[in-house]
């Protein structure tokens, strides 16, 4: 029998039907909440709300799971690399070789950006954050490529979605060489994706560079790693911007804007912010007394997720990633990885922690790979932005395709002054 859920207001009984899906919490289906009851609901930081129907991420955050398509992320992780998990997140299935092969040559043969799109980098400051400077060239795109932007047409949807991906480590490594006044380096076709993008941000004009092979896996799983998240509040933006019919580089610009919150992608950078102000072992106990203190705004950074209320696997994974880094450069003392696997511990055997389920997040580890292979703490956010337009860009996909998509518009419970007569300037 089909559930359904009855609410009782005064004298009145309306009923709802209860959805299931897949897996995961059947949902209370409330579209014609209003129309029937004269009510909206309310539910600020949709904690309890969804927004859409998604068959592209499944979180079970009491297990601490991820699948992406149904894949564990770990077996991602551990045996792909980060095209074949884009074409997963874009496609519903792992490519076999040739379509592998196919992805691969059309993704690096959308690499190279506009050379007009020089110009606008000149216009930025030469500190300018590169948070600031990709959701500005991102932006901009929709003013370069007219050429695939109806997203009625799937063809320019799909060149859109590539061109985005494709672009995306171009465009923050050329952030990071206009902050460095280094000449811009071009990618390279012979090159992987996250191969390329070290290429672009270490290789100078002047003389050879190669990517350091261990270093590549781990920037490929990083990536990986951060490639998806479901109705995360970036998704959630470029999805609510997209609902408008906004063309998609406007829309995953709007993402990029969201990430950055430090409650959200802006944590990895916070993290080492958090750890540097630290500065010791001895601190720590200082630290995590703030954390607990009530009249006090600080919080442990890269700790607690919304969703996760047990380890979140991607830290697990990005602990062990973090290890084979250091052992490649050769990094015997690491301040900054002594205090956090001290602090990691110390929060994880205390009773606040403990009681609240808040575990180390992606971003907890992230900070301290990033750092030792030698990327400026302001663009741990950009990448994080680079690995998640693969995410949004195949729920943006989700979402056009979707017969049932509408335009976002929530409500409000109005709190403000009603209606009152209008005040003439002199007497106010
Ligand atoms: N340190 C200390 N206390 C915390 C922390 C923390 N990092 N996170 C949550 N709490 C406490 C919080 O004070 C609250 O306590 P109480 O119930 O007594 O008021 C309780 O735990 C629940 O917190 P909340 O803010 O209601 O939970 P939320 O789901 O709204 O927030 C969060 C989730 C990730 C924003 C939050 O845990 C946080 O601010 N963490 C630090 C920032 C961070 O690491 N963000 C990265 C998230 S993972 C990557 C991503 O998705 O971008």
């Amino acid at each position: 029998m089909a559930k359904s859920v009855s609410l009782t207001v005064g004298d009145n009984s309306y009923d709802f039907p209860v959805l299931g899906g897949s897996t995961g919490p059947d949902v209370v289906d409330i579209r014609k909440f209003y129309a029937e009851t004269g009510m909206f609901t309310y539910d600020p930081g949709f904690t309890s709300t969804g927004s859409c129907e998604s068959a592209i991420t499944y979180i079970d955050g009491d297990k601490g799971m991820l699948l992406h398509r149904g894949y564990p992320i770990d077996d991602l992780a551990k045996n792909c690399n980060f095209e074949e998990v884009a074409y997963l997140l874009l496609n519903g299935e792992l490519p076999n070789k040739e379509d592998k092969e196919t992805f691969e040559h059309d993704i690096t043969y959308h690499t190279m950006l506009h050379e007009q799109i020089h110009n606008f980098y000149s216009g930025f400051r030469r500190d300018a954050h590169p948070m600031a400077i990709m959701c500005g060239v991102v932006g901009a795109f929709s003013a370069f490529y007219h050429d695939s932007l109806d997203i009625t047409n799937p063809d320019h949807r799909r060149i859109s979605s590539y061109r985005l991906i494709a672009k995306m480590p171009t465009i923050a490594a050329w952030a990071y060489k206009y902050s460095l006044g280094q000449p811009f380096i071009y990618p390279r076709n012979d090159l992987g994706y996250a191969e390329n993008f070290l290429y672009m941000m270490y290789a100078t004009p002047c003389e050879d560079y190669e990517v350091n092979p261990t270093l590549a896996r781990a920037m490929d799983r990083i990536l990986i790693l951060h490639a998806d998240h479901e109705q995360n509040a970036s998704t959630s933006t470029v999805r609510l911007a997209g609902s408008s019919g906004a063309n998609p580089f406007a829309c995953i610009a709007a993402g990029i804007a969201s990430l950055w919150g430090p409650a959200h992608g802006g944590a990895n950078e916070a993290v080492l912010n958090m750890l540097k102000e630290i500065g010791d072992v001895s601190r720590i106990d200082e630290y995590v007394k703030k954390a607990k203190d009530k009249n006090d705004p600080f919080r442990l950074m890269g700790f607690g997720h919304r969703v996760y209320k047990n380890y979140d696997p991607r830290a697990t994974i990005l602990s062990e990633t973090c290890k084979e880094v250091l052992d490649e450069l050769g990094v015997k003392d690491n301040p900054l990885l002594d205090i956090a696997v001290a602090l990691e511990k110390l929060a994880l055997e205390d009773e606040y922690f403990i009681e609240k389920k808040l575990y180390p997040n992606v971003d907890f580890y992230s900070g301290i790979i990033f750092q030792a292979m030698g990327i400026p703490v302001t663009m741990f956010t950009a990448l994080f932005a680079l690995a998640r337009t693969t995410g949004w860009i195949a729920q943006w996909n989700e979402m056009i395709e979707d017969p049932q998509q509408k335009i976002g518009r929530p409500r409000q419970l109005f709190t403000g002054q009603t209606e009152r007569p209008y005040l003439p300037l002199g007497k106010r």
